[in-house]
Order: structure tokens, then C-alpha cells, then sequence
């Protein structure tokens, strides 16, 4: 009877063994070798916040878009983003500070600092801590180009906020609601 234990324990301490660097690996921070990769439009699909209020605010984001576009300067990238909630939609602009793999900027009064991690190819995984006064906060955002997103990559999501302690109960893009038109002055 001793042996099915030594046998459990084994088998045990080898899962730890191997999802422990799991992990690690699942969270690091990443700046992709061509910088291209991450230029351009990007459609929200999954997010969660913490602490709770910030998730909760997620709910009321009914789509996004994001674009990032290089400027002269190789440490600065501007981003532009364009959310759909409480049925209307709010446009901002904000350059953002690129200095080794953070990524800083200042959006409506929070200090915003960030990186991305490793995910799906045509994906950006984003996750930051923001300061605001006293309050602090923090948001991990995947993007697709397309606004869709592969069942397998949705289970790695998973995994990436688990590591991180975000609420699993995450959101996501219903896929349905119109993305705010790309200009504030668009007739659309
Ligand atoms: C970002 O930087 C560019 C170039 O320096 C400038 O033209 C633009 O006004 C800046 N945008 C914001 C929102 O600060
Ligand atoms: C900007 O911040 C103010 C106060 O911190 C908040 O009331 C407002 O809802 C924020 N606006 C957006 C668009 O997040």
C-alpha cells in the first residue's frame, strides 16, 4: 500500500516542478526583435482589472480599438485609442515613453506603466499598473488584428491572468458591437 503513495507524491511534485516555470515563462515581459510587429490597429478582445473596481469598469467598455504608430523619435509611440461605452465613444491620444521593455505614459490624470508579454502570433497581450493620486491600479488588455480570438489562445489567456492574480471571471469582447470610427470627425 506504501507504494501508490511514493508514486502519488512523485507524480505530484513533478506537475509543481513543471508548472512553476510554467509561469514564469507565461508572464515575461517581451518587446518583439521588429517593432513593426506591434505598429498599427488593434481590436480588444479579453481584459481583466483588479482591484475590483477597475474590472468591473471593463463591463461598460463595449468595444476598442487601439493603434500605435511610430514617431520620429524611436522612444516614443503615440497611442490612439478609440472605446465604445456608455453607448458613445471616446477617442484620446497620448505618446507613450518606450525605454527597454516598459512602456510609460499619461492618460486622464494615471500614470500608466506597462509591458507586453508573449502571446498568440497576430495578438498583443498588455499589461500595466497605473497610479492615479492615491489610487493604484492595474489592467492586463489582449488584442487581435481581427477582433477575434482562437478558443486555444483564450485558454492561454487564462493561464497568464491566473499567474497573475487577476480575477479569473475575465471579460470579453462580444464581438458584435461596432468599433468607434477611426476619426472623432468621420462622418460615420
Ligand atoms: C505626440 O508627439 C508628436 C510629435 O512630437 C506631437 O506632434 C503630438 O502633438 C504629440 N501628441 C500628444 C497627444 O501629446
Ligand atoms: C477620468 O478621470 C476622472 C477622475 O479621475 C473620472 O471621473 C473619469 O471617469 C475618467 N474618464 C475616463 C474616460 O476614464
Amino acid at each position: 500500500m506504501a507504494l501508490p503513495a511514493v508514486v502519488f507524491l512523485l507524480a505530484l511534485s513533478s506537475l509543481t516542478a513543471a508548472t512553476a516555470p510554467d509561469c514564469k515563462d507565461l508572464v515575461k515581459p517581451f518587446m518583439p526583435e521588429d517593432p513593426k510587429l506591434i505598429f498599427g490597429k488593434w481590436v480588444y478582445v479579453l481584459g481583466a482589472g483588479d482591484p475590483k473596481p477597475y474590472h468591473k469598469a471593463l463591463e461598460s467598455l463595449k468595444s476598442s480599438w487601439i493603434e500605435l504608430s511610430p514617431t520620429s523619435d524611436s522612444q516614443i509611440v503615440t497611442l490612439r485609442w478609440g472605446d465604445h461605452c456608455f453607448n458613445r465613444c471616446v477617442w484620446g491620444e497620448v505618446n507613450a515613453t518606450v525605454s527597454g521593455l516598459a512602456t510609460t505614459f499619461r492618460k486622464n490624470l494615471s500614470d500608466h506603466k506597462g509591458h507586453i508579454l508573449q502571446t498568440c502570433s497576430d495578438c498583443l497581450l498588455w499589461t500595466d499598473t497605473f497610479r492615479n493620486g492615491d489610487t493604484t491600479g492595474r489592467y492586463i488588455l489582449q488584442f487581435t488584428r481581427a477582433g477575434q480570438i482562437d478558443p486555444k489562445d483564450v485558454e492561454i489567456f487564462k493561464k497568464q491572468i491566473g499567474c497573475l492574480n487577476f480575477p479569473e471571471n475575465f471579460h470579453s469582447y462580444d464581438g458584435k458591437t461596432e468599433l468607434c470610427p477611426h476619426d472623432k470627425d468621420s462622418t460615420e
